[in-house]
Parts: C-alpha cells; sequence; structure tokens
C-alpha cells in the first residue's frame, strides 16, 4: 500500500470560516450539520465524513449527517459502541491507519467493501458533555497529521455548538408547538359554541319575525276598525264608548310600535342591512328626516337647529337605516324636552369619520341609568314607564354598530351642561 502524502497543505482556516458562519448564522440544523460533513471532507481531501449521534441511554451511535458514504452504510442500523467509539466516547481522538488490518474495527466487513481505508474519529462535544463522534473516512490509507487532528477537533466543536443550538431552538419550537394547538383547539371549541349560539339566535329570530307578523294584521284590522268607529261611520258613539275605544286604541298602537321594532331588530340581527348598502350623500339622506323634525318641533314649541355642512363627503351605508336611527334620536330628543327647549343636529367630519350630534335641553337621563340606556327595553326612572317601547336606542345601536360606527350618550350634555346628547360615528367607506 502506498501512503497518501499530504501534498497540498489542506485549506483548513477558509473550511472552519465557512462552517463557522453557516453555524452561526443558520438555524436549518440538518442543512448546517450537512455542510460541516461536506465542508470537512472537502477540506481535509478524504472520501467521505460523518456525524454520529449517541443514543440516549449511550450505546449506541446513530448516523445523524453523512457524505460520501453509500445509503447502505449508512442505514445499516445504530452503530454499536465497540472499543474505537468507547475510547472516542471518553473524549479522546482515535485515528485507525487500516482498517482492513486493525483489530478494534467493529464492521471490517462493511468498511471494507465501502472502500475505507483509513479514519480519524472525536468526541463531538456540546457544553460538557460528550453527545457524538466527528468521523473522517480515506479511500487510501493516512497517517493523520496533528493539523489534521487540530481541524477536526475545532469542527467536531462547531458541530456540538450546532447541535446544541438545534435542541434549543427544537424544544423551544416544540413549546410554541404545542401552545399553538392548545391555543387552536380553544379556538375550535369557541367557534363551535358561537356557531351553536348563532344557530339557534337564527331560530329565534325566524320565530320572532313570523310571530310579529303573524300578530301584525289582525293588530292593524282592529285597529281600522277603531278607526271606524271612531269617525263615527259605524253609527253615534257615547261618551263612555268612545274613551274606552281610544285607550283601546292606544294600547293597540302601542302593541304595533312594539312589533314594528322587533321586526327591525330581527331584519338588522340577520344581516339585512348588508343588501340595503349604497353610497348616499349624507344632506340628502337627512333632508326629510330634518323636515319631519321641524314639523313635530314646531308643534311641541321646541327649537330645532341643524348643522349639515353640504361639502360633506357621501357615505356607503343602509339610507333607510340611517334615517331611522336619525329619526328615532331625534324623536327621542323631542319627546324628553319640555316647551320652550332646543334641538340641536350637527353633524360633522371627524378623522376620517361622519361624526353626527344629537343634542336637547330635556330632562336628561340620570347618571345611574347611563351606563344601561342602550339595553333592550331598558329604559330611564325619570320617564313615563307605559309609553314607548324602550328599543329605540337598541335598534340604533344595532344599526350603527352594523355600519361599524359606534354610538355613545352624555348626560348632561358637555356643551350646555344640561339635558341629553347622543354622538355617533360612522366610518366613511366607498362602495368596496
Ligand atoms: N333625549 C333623551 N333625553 C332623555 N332621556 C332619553 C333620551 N333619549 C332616550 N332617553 C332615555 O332612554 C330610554 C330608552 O329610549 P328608547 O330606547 O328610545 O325608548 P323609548 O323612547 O321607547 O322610551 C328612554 O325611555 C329614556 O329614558
Ligand atoms: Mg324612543
Amino acid at each position: 500500500m502506498t501512503h497518501e502524502l499530504n501534498s497540498k497543505p489542506p485549506d483548513y482556516y477558509k473550511a472552519l470560516y465557512q462552517i463557522a458562519v453557516e453555524v452561526t448564522s443558520r438555524t436549518d440544523t440538518a442543512g448546517v450539520l450537512d455542510s460541516i460533513v461536506r465542508s470537512t471532507a472537502a477540506a481535509m481531501g478524504v472520501k467521505a465524513c460523518s456525524l454520529m449521534l449517541l443514543s440516549p441511554d449511550r450505546k449506541h451511535l446513530l448516523h445523524t449527517a453523512a457524505y460520501g458514504l453509500s445509503d447502505s452504510y449508512i442505514k445499516k442500523g445504530p452503530v454499536d459502541v465497540g472499543p474505537i467509539l468507547a475510547e472516542v466516547l471518553t473524549g479522546k481522538p482515535v485515528a485507525v491507519y487500516d482498517v482492513s488490518t486493525d483489530r478494534r474495527v467493529h464492521y471490517r466487513a462493511q468498511a471494507i467493501s465501502e472502500g475505507i481505508a483509513s479514519m480519524l474519529s472525536l468526541p463531538l462535544v456540546a457544553g460538557s458533555e460528550i453527545i457524538g463522534v466527528l468521523r473522517i473516512y480515506t479511500d487510501k490509507p493516512r497517517r493523520f497529521t496533528p493539523d489534521d487532528i487540530e481541524f477536526l477537533t475545532l469542527v467536531a466543536g462547531l458541530g456540538g455548538i450546532a447541535l446544541r443550538k438545534a435542541r434549543h431552538h427544537e424544544s423551544k419550537e416544540k413549546l410554541y408547538e404545542e401552545r399553538l394547538e392548545e391555543k387552536i383547539a380553544q379556538l375550535e371549541q369557541v367557534k363551535e359554541e358561537l356557531n351553536k349560539v348563532e344557530q339557534a339566535k337564527n331560530k329565534l329570530l325566524g320565530f320572532l319575525s313570523v310571530v310579529a307578523h303573524d300578530l301584525k294584521s289582525p293588530l292593524a284590522a282592529i285597529q281600522s276598525y277603531f278607526s271606524v268607529m271612531l269617525g263615527g261611520y259605524s253609527g253615534e258613539l257615547n261618551e263612555k264608548h268612545r274613551h274606552m275605544i281610544e285607550r283601546s286604541s292606544a294600547r293597540i298602537n302601542g302593541l304595533l310600535d312594539l312589533i314594528s321594532d322587533l321586526l327591525d331588530i330581527s331584519r338588522i340581527e340577520s344581516g339585512q342591512i348588508l343588501k340595503e348598502m349604497e353610497t348616499v350623500p349624507l344632506p340628502k339622506l337627512a333632508h326629510s328626516i330634518v323636515e319631519e323634525a321641524h314639523r313635530l318641533a314646531e308643534q311641541k314649541g321646541l327649537a330645532l337647529k341643524v348643522e349639515i355642512p353640504p361639502s360633506l363627503p357621501p357615505i356607503y351605508c343602509s339610507a333607510p337605516r340611517i334615517e331611522q336611527a336619525l329619526t328615532n334620536l331625534l324623536s327621542n330628543a323631542i319627546k324628553f324636552t319640555e316647551k320652550g327647549g332646543t334641538i340641536c343636529l350637527k353633524v360633522l367630519e371627524v378623522d376620517g369619520q361622519i361624526q353626527c350630534e344629537i343634542s336637547d335641553t330635556g330632562i336628561g337621563i340620570p347618571k345611574e341609568d347611563l351606563p344601561r340606556i342602550f339595553e333592550d327595553f331598558y329604559r330611564a326612572s325619570n320617564v313615563d314607564p307605559t309609553s314607548g317601547t324602550g328599543l329605540g336606542l337598541a335598534i340604533v345601536k344595532r344599526i350603527i354598530e352594523a355600519h361599524g360606527g359606534r354610538i355613545w350618550v352624555a348626560s348632561p350634555c358637555p356643551e350646555t351642561g344640561c339635558g341629553t346628547k347622543f354622538t355617533f360615528v360612522l366610518p366613511i367607506r366607498r362602495n368596496p
């Protein structure tokens, strides 16, 4: 056998630098280990290089990265810790000059058929622990120099760092993965619950709207009979009868209002608004409402001030619903303000949103009622509990929120120190 001469000094520094850069900058450990064995084999001018890791019981080693070895050689399974590996695992480098004659070689036949002549093995150290073996293989017998051993020791050190980094990274990733899985499972559960609630809600809304519709027509029929009777078309009424029919008619009116509010809620809740969306200029939208409010205010001896700049940008909304919201707020302001008072409607653009303010100098809302004032059927303690449905504000809130807006109330009104001020904002969205 001829000795392989190290005629050309191997480019160890360059290789070390390359490996160090990879180890410190990359997180894909498999890629880094692969590049370590590749660069080492190339730098040392040898046939092959492998990196083996110890099993947890420290009895076997497993090929983790290899270059230049056949698949069948690598896949021969866990490598038993024979005499050579046992020595390496005590922390010493072990060189085998001739695989075919060295008695310490465990898998001699396989090594010979793989074309391996010499081997140099070094411990792979992570922190203070030996975790595996870095090994190079030559196809011609080679006497390894102290330079070779030093180079390989440094490479093994870098390999150890790469593995430590990988283990740290993997354990962190696993932790994140576990947490993520936990959160996803929780979310799925919440989604399922929400679906159930949504289904129940839709069922209830369907039921509500059917009942409301069914009640509406007979009530409307009764109401029209009352009108006929009150109009004297069915004969003269005595005072007592007139009084009774008037009271009944007022009750029926209240019921019809309630039904129409309930139907509104069921329409809004079922997403009807989305079908009615269009781009509308605000002054045009407010026009008919303001006219009606003027009429009502005048009837009650109230002043109505309106400030709607014509330059306001159009908004993307359900016009009938925004009209309804404004009507509800204005009619409340008129209803809850005594003769001689003032109602103000002001619309302005604030931070890219349309802001509507409806204020009055009326009876105000007691402080303790303010937090619940937008709830269904809630009415403040200072109003007549028999008139109105207590659903108006709840409807307004639903309408504004269905448009991506927000509504709030202040009482007393901060500017005048009396009455109430409702403010809502709507995003200025164009037709998508
Ligand atoms: N402008 C206002 N001034 C004083 N109280 C108000 C005003 N607007 C609403 N409220 C209070 O909020 C309650 C709920 O209003 P709303 O939902 O419209 O019901 P309703 O008008 O049928 O009473 C009213 O009963 C009243 O107590
Ligand atoms: Mg109302």
